[in-house]
């Protein structure tokens, strides 16, 4: 939700902006924006990509070895140039990128016009500039007082970073609930949303925490203090981002990298946590709070969007093989809902970014109800690895296609691993069937290679439905989520719009809207309710619905009755979703290509979602 790339040092800051504004794309592009500093101020700020705001400079003085970046997801305010960042403050002497909301503004906003303050912009962001500058004024301060000093005035969620029109030589960056990077280079320092504009540059980073500020000035000296002056010792750490894994690769989209990157990551969550020989499975993660994990009174799981319905594979999985009872929760639901939480609870998180504001919220309620949290995260050092008691990374790298793919498989290993852990521990998993399900585990990557060979197929299957103006999935147990995630996935890509049901609720609504126009996507790879899927097809057939079926390897029914099939390798049932989910994702993306959209950077939506 918004990207913000920010640089002082020697070098040329221009291309640092430019190129880090493009690797963050993925939290926002509704408009990008950038301020260089070089004696003048520069400030250059377009609506749409950041490719509209490179054609928008080329002619234009791009000196300067100070500058910020911004690419926006629009909150307050229309995507239009004016309300895109960078803003300035009236003085023209300040200027300010921010990720997140000031909930406050239209109090501050009327205190400030009051003074005399005049707007350009529909933004929060414009009144948070404005009141620095009163601040400074009204005290003289430097800009880091300043900044520090406003802050306490702001409810909300913010990372900023600030230039000094008359401090030419530092920046001042601040977090509160949203994620900044601060990387320390021989050249400089850089400050960004996440690691990506950071990694080419220097792998010493810095991840500020809520409500710190840092100084950094070009001298190459820093110090991060807190919104109430307390100096900290900064901890400094190793960036872990590698450089081809935010690059397409030779891929059209980063999606597609993505979900052929598959049998590779399902493979790197499970390196070192799993053994088929010895038969063993072991989180780390779960080391020193095993006890307490296992004999949960029960599982409550919060996540959003892709990563809710890793969340609901995980309660057929624990249930099944941990008898855990679970509930599953939007994370957005849970937190407005005075939920019923006690110390017996654990608590489970699942998000890739470790950023989403809803999921944090809740996570932070959760633990003030006295549970237990653990968090399944992608990326290391976010928000939420960080407010967990523990947690597993589930070291899929950058996931830059907004659409989801390769953290759910992830997720859905990771938890997959927690449960025949936790089974084993309980005796709630007979010894013969746990060797099975981690050797079938184990065999899995390679099941998922076997998978994206069925690319060209589903690609002309894609042809086939691209037209569509709705589609239904259907699944039953383990690919339930499997169908809501497919269906997800479709809208989110292809804007066509689709709904997952479980296969046997069909009756009960979604029968009617079955005629010759309505693709209807069966996952038909269970084996204890073979039957019933089957007869589940007749009746869609018996409508004229186009039947595309996901069926098991040798399937000699269900593919017939279908119109088009795609095989899957057989496995374990629980692990099913590992491999039923992969064709629905290479259906989605193919179907949007066909319609012309851009996959990587769907309509309205972003990649991270800081906000509530
Ligand atoms: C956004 C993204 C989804 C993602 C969801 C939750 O909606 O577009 O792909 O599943 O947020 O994000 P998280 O980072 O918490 O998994």
């Amino acid at each position: 939700m918004c990207g913000i790339v920010a640089y002082i040092g020697s070098k040329d800051v221009y291309p640092i902006l430019i190129k880090g504004l493009k690797r963050l794309e993925y939290r926002g592009y509704d408009s990008a924006g950038i301020a260089l500093l070089n004696g003048d101020l520069n400030v250059y700020k377009k609506k749409g990509k950041v490719q509209e705001l490179e054609n928008f400079v080329v002619g234009k003085s791009t000196r300067g070895n100070t500058g910020i970046g911004h690419t926006r997801w629009a909150t307050h305010g229309k995507p239009d140039d004016t309300n895109a960042h960078p803003h300035t403050s009236g003085n023209g002497r300040l200027t300010l990128v921010h990720n997140g909301i000031i909930e406050n503004y239209a109090s501050l906003k009327k205190a400030l016009i009051k003074d005399g303050h005049t707007f350009h912009s529909e933004t929060d962001t414009e009144v948070l500039v404005h009141l620095i500058e009163a601040v400074q004024d009204r005290y003289n301060l430097p800009l880091e007082e300043a900044v520090r000093e406003a802050l306490t005035q702001v409810v909300g969620a913010y990372a900023i970073v600030v230039m000094d029109k008359n401090d030419p030589d530092k920046l001042v960056a601040a977090r509160k609930a949203s994620p900044l990077v601060l990387g320390i280079a021989e050249d400089g320092f850089y400050v960004a949303s996440d690691g990506t504009p950071i990694v080419e540059h220097t792998k010493k980073v810095v991840y500020l925490d809520d409500e710190q500020i840092a100084t950094v000035l070009r001298n190459g000296s820093y110090e991060i203090r807190s919104i109430d002056n307390e100096l900290h010792t900064p901890y400094v750490q190793e960036l872990n981002i590698e450089i081809s894994k935010i690059e397409k690769g030779g891929y059209d989209y980063f999606m597609l990298k993505e979900i052929h990157e598959q049998p590779e990551t399902i493979h790197d969550a499970m390196r070192g946590r799993i053994n088929a020989g010895e038969k063993w499975v072991k989180l780390g993660g779960m080391d020193d709070y095993l006890e307490r994990i296992a004999n949960a009174r029960r599982f409550v799981i919060l996540g959003c969007g892709t990563s809710w319905h890793a969340g609901l594979v995980a309660e057929y999985l624990f249930e099944d093989l941990a008898r855990i009872p679970v509930e599953v929760e939007y994370a957005s639901e849970f937190r407005y809902r005075n939920p019923v939480i006690t110390e017996e609870d654990v608590v489970i998180g699942i998000s890739q970014s470790g950023e989403t504001a809803d999921t944090y919220a809740a996570l932070e309620l959760a633990r003030d109800n006295g549970a237990f949290l653990y968090g399944i995260v992608n990326v290391v050092g976010s928000s939420i690895a960080r407010l967990t008691h523990a947690g597993s990374y589930i070291h899929a790298g950058p996931e830059i296609g907004v659409a989801s793919t390769k953290a759910f498989t992830g997720q859905v290993t990771l938890l997959t691993l927690m449960a025949l852990q936790i089974g084993r521990l309980k005796g709630t998993i007979s010894d013969e069937y746990f060797a099975e399900l981690v050797s079938e585990l184990e065999a899995i990557p390679a099941k998922v290679q076997r998978v994206l060979e069925n690319n060209e197929k589903i690609a002309y299957i894609a042809s086939e439905i691209k037209s569509a103006n709705n589609a239904l999935y259907l699944g039953r147990g383990y690919n339930f989520p499997v169908a809501l995630e497919g269906a997800l996935k479709l809208k989110e890509i292809s804007y066509i719009h689709a709904e997952g049901y479980p296969a046997a609720e069909m009756k009960h609504g979604p029968i009617a809207l079955i005629d010759e126009n309505m693709p209807v996507v069966v996952i038909a790879t269970n084996k204890s309710a073979y039957e019933k899927i089957a007869s589940n097809i007749q009746e869609v057939k018996a409508r004229k619905g186009i039947v595309i079926a996901v069926v098991t390897e040798g399937d000699s029914v269900i593919s017939k009755m279908a119109d088009y099939s795609i095989e899957i390798p057989d496995t374990a049932e629980p692990l099913t979703p590992l491999l039923s989910s992969i064709p629905l994702q290479l259906l989605s993306y193919h179907t949007a290509v066909l319609r012309g959209c851009n996959v990587d950077q769907p309509r309205n939506l972003a990649k991270s979602v800081t906000v509530e």
